[in-house]
């Protein structure tokens, strides 16, 4: 070995253990003495390399390399491939959940020491250079996609955003709490949001653009809609309508139908929005979705009034379905969070599908009352059993039963809760007196079969019909439940119900009709008795002795 090799040994051996005591036990306590201890070398070595530790710190602040945050931004400025905006947003949670990944402890010493020395101040100054030349050029770029405000000085953002994160590292080894680095996105986004122009630049874009329905659910508050807005705006949209619906859970709903510059894709208009929302549906519009949409919705009215097959189509317009098809009554998968099942006709049921974004309430209800108009337009007179039946109940009271839209949910639900608890107890063999949510859309529609509701003149609900696959999937047996109001039980509804379900079930050719009953319920026994049917008991092991399993074979008696 060389001496000239040996001293550049030393010399390095110096520097690192300089640096490493400056990281672990700060300049104060380091003194050219004890970086010699932990050099191995002579005093005079270290002084050679460094006269005080200031010196010392110089050499080693001016050969470390920037932190891996401060580099990104580095790498940003110089090649602006990436989105300034993202860069802007990891960079900020890293800063802030670590802010050694921005400023190293040695540095910042430096820059504490800085003002009252000369030749470190030089190196400090050259290196905060760098950053401030990096940290104004993404500050161009996010200016460039409008995320700055014109009003905002360069400078001053620039200023801001090195004096955060140097500010922040010198604080946190101080400051007790130490917070999620997620936890700072939020802020952080939002301080973006403040700096951010009104209207970005572009925003007089005379390219073609497209139409796009987007239907997004965020907290009930007009700030929550303003992001929306801000978020269409820096898409450079032009927003043709709105429309905003109250949402279970103080949310709310919006419903945009907008104007989007072509080259901006649908992934770019969702991942826009998927920072104001999570539950976002982006689908693309039609030239007409700009018009009126008062005007669209009578014109859509007329449209049903000239052609009812035209209803299953139309719904799944208006809820933004991705596919719809017509299925039998018997067959096809049930509602669920993805799946829209409408009772269309007592033989035929829409089915609405659309993937990756559960249906909403309001949703269910305009399909509702989108059938409604269906059912209105085409409700058959007394018999004949096409949408509806007009039915006069003992004491001449007329009642109009009807197949179940989801919007009758509620409707069910008091229905239910009007009922003695005996009542539900005999429909359900259960001391129910909570209807959760999904055994409700159930009770009123969105299964297999059929479902009927009975409604008085003035809309309250008094009855409700079932006929359904006694097991999931069979085609053979249909099981068929009654409830009617206690207040309107001995008026001859319940009867008129269990007749229409049967000639439902025949209709919907299923082979048997089986009826649960507990064994003491004489009304029941005694409807079933009066129908066109013969009932034969069947024992059931698997049932509770107080039940008994009436079944019923179908096709003979309906043809005779
Ligand atoms: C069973 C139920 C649906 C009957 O509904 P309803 O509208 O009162 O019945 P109707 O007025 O149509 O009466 C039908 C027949 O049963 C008879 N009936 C009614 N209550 C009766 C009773 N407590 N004992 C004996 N017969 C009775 C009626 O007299 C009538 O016969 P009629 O035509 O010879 O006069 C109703 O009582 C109810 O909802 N009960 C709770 C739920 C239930 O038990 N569901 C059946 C299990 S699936």
């Amino acid at each position: 070995m060389t001496p000239k090799r040996d001293r550049l040994d030393e010399r390095s051996r110096i520097l690192a253990a300089a640096a490493a005591l400056f990281e672990n036990e700060g300049i104060a306590r380091a003194s050219r003495r004890t970086v010699a201890n932990a050099a191995d070398v002579p005093t005079r070595a270290v002084t050679s390399v460094g006269r005080n530790r200031t010196d010392l710190l110089r050499t080693v602040v001016g050969d470390l390399p920037f932190p891996p945050t401060s580099q990104r931004i580095q790498k940003q400025a110089a090649d602006s491939q990436d989105n300034p905006m993202e860069t802007i947003l990891t960079v900020a949670r890293d800063a802030f959940g670590a802010p050694a990944s921005v400023w190293d402890i040695r540095e910042l010493q430096a820059v504490v020491l800085a003002p009252f020395d000369d030749s470190l101040a030089d190196v400090v100054r050259q290196r905060i250079r760098l950053r401030w030349e990096a940290a104004a050029s993404v500050i161009q770029q996010l200016r460039g996609s409008g995320a700055v405000d014109s009003a905002i000085d360069d400078d001053a953002a620039t200023l801001h955003l090195l004096a955060v994160g140097a500010g922040l590292a010198l604080l946190e080894p101080l400051i007790p709490q130490s917070t999620e680095a997620a936890a700072w996105l939020g802020l952080v986004a939002r301080l973006l949001e403040s700096l951010a122009a009104v209207d970005p630049p572009g925003s007089s874009y005379s390219g073609p653009r497209l139409p796009w329905r987007i239907r997004v659910v965020i907290a009930a508050s007009p700030g929550a809609t303003a992001r929306v807005l801000r978020v269409m705006a820096l898409l450079r949209a032009d927003v043709r309508s709105m429309l905003s619906h109250a949402h279970p859970g103080d949310r709310q709903l919006l419903d945009l139908v907008v104007d989007v510059p072509a080259d901006i894709t649908r992934d770019a208009i969702e991942a826009a929005l998927s920072t104001v929302s999570r539950q976002t549906i982006v689908i693309r519009g039609t030239a007409q979705d700009a018009e009126d949409l008062f005007t669209r919705v009578i014109d859509g009215a007329t449209d049903l009034v000239a052609d009812p097959a035209a209803a299953p189509a139309a719904a799944a317009a208006l809820v933004l379905a991705d596919s719809w098809q017509v299925t039998s009554a018997t067959s096809g998968p049930n509602s669920s969070a993805e799946v829209m099942r409408l009772q269309w006709t007592p033989d035929l049921h829409v089915v609405l599908t659309r993937a990756g974004a559960p249906f909403v309430e309001v949703e269910r209800g305009r399909a509702s009352a989108l059938l409604r108009l269906v059912d209105a337009l085409s409700r058959a007179p007394e018999g004949t059993g096409s949408f509806g039946w007009r039915v006069t109940l003992k004491g001449g009271i007329p009642v109009a039963i009807r197949l179940a839209r989801p919007a009758d949910a509620e409707a069910v639900a008091a229905m239910h809760s009007r009922c003695t608890e005996q009542d539900r107890y005999q429909r359900y063999f259960a001391p129910v007196s909570q209807w959760r949510e999904d055994q409700l859309r159930k009770l009123a529609g969105g299964h297999r079969g059929a479902t009927l509701v009975a409604e008085t003149s003035d809309g309250a609900i008094i009855g409700l019909g079932n006929v359904f696959p006694e097991q999931p999937d069979s085609t053979k047996a249909a099981e068929i439940a009654v409830i009617v109001e206690h207040e309107w039980q001995g008026w001859g509804l319940g009867q008129r119900l269990l007749e229409l379900l049967i000639d439902l079930a025949t209709r919907m050719e299923f082979d048997q009709a089986i009826a649960l009953v507990l064994a003491d319920n004489a009304a029941m026994m005694t409807m079933l008795e009066h129908t066109r049917l013969t009932w034969i008991r069947d024992t059931n092991p698997d049932l509770p002795g107080t039940v008994v399993r009436l079944i019923a074979a179908l096709k003979p008696t309906a043809d005779a």
